[in-house]
């Protein structure tokens, strides 16, 4: 009985985050957003767009994040690292509500293609997860390292004046750092270099489209 019933528990909560990630503006962050201690730049109307385009990018990384550790969390054993990772996941719904906001700010929305990366990233993340924890944390390592190239590129793009993205798309910076280094001394596999391309080209693809739609 206790197992049926910790069985449906774990459903509603993965049914929770689901809608959590996948809602606007449902996602509560558990700390504050980095941009509440920035001043509001002015923006023109080509500037305040772009700026929305990366922020939507980085939204649908997290969405993506989010995605990937439930996945992982439903089939890997990760029986040592299980805590270090639902931190990581915390973390992860912080980064996912700070771009909402952000987003918000600027008059702007997240992406429509959520819900398909979000399915798309799941069934990797399970997939990984399955085959066994070395992988599935190499692939939260290959995952954060492409996150990192992206905020780097995106902290170069964006207008100097707009403060309040910058403190966001820097404290993701740290964090995802953070993931990557913790998923590799917890036995993370490092990803050869085709995979990495591979795993490069998809998020190109995803850049692409997410800018926009
Ligand atoms: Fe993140
Ligand atoms: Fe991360």
């Amino acid at each position: 009985m206790n197992r049926k019933l910790s069985h449906a528990d774990n459903l509603i909560h993965q049914f929770d985050t689901v809608l959590r990630t996948l809602v606007p503006k449902a996602a509560q962050p558990g700390r504050p957003s980095p941009a509440n201690a920035q001043p509001e730049a002015l923006l023109d109307d080509d500037q305040r767009r772009d700026v929305a385009g990366l922020m939507r990018v980085n939204h649908t990384g997290e969405v993506c994040a989010q995605a990937l550790y439930q996945g992982q969390g439903l089939t890997a054993k990760l029986s040592e690292t299980r805590v270090k990772m639902e931190e990581a996941a915390a973390e992860e719904i912080d980064h996912l509500a700070w771009c909402d906001q952000r987003l918000q700010e600027l008059d702007s929305r997240t992406s429509y293609l959520n819900p398909v990366f979000y399915a798309a990233s799941f069934g990797l993340g399970a997939v990984a997860g399955a085959v066994g924890d070395r992988v599935s944390l190499g692939f939260v390592a290959a995952t954060e390292e492409q996150v990192g190239h992206h905020l780097e590129a995106h902290l170069r793009k964006l207008p100097i004046d707009d403060k309040r993205s910058r403190a966001v798309l820097e404290q993701m910076r740290v964090d995802e750092a953070k993931h990557e280094r913790q998923a590799l001394e917890s036995g993370g596999q490092r990803f050869p270099l085709p995979l990495k391309w591979g795993m490069r080209l998809v998020s190109k693809a995803m850049t692409k489209s997410v800018y926009k739609v």
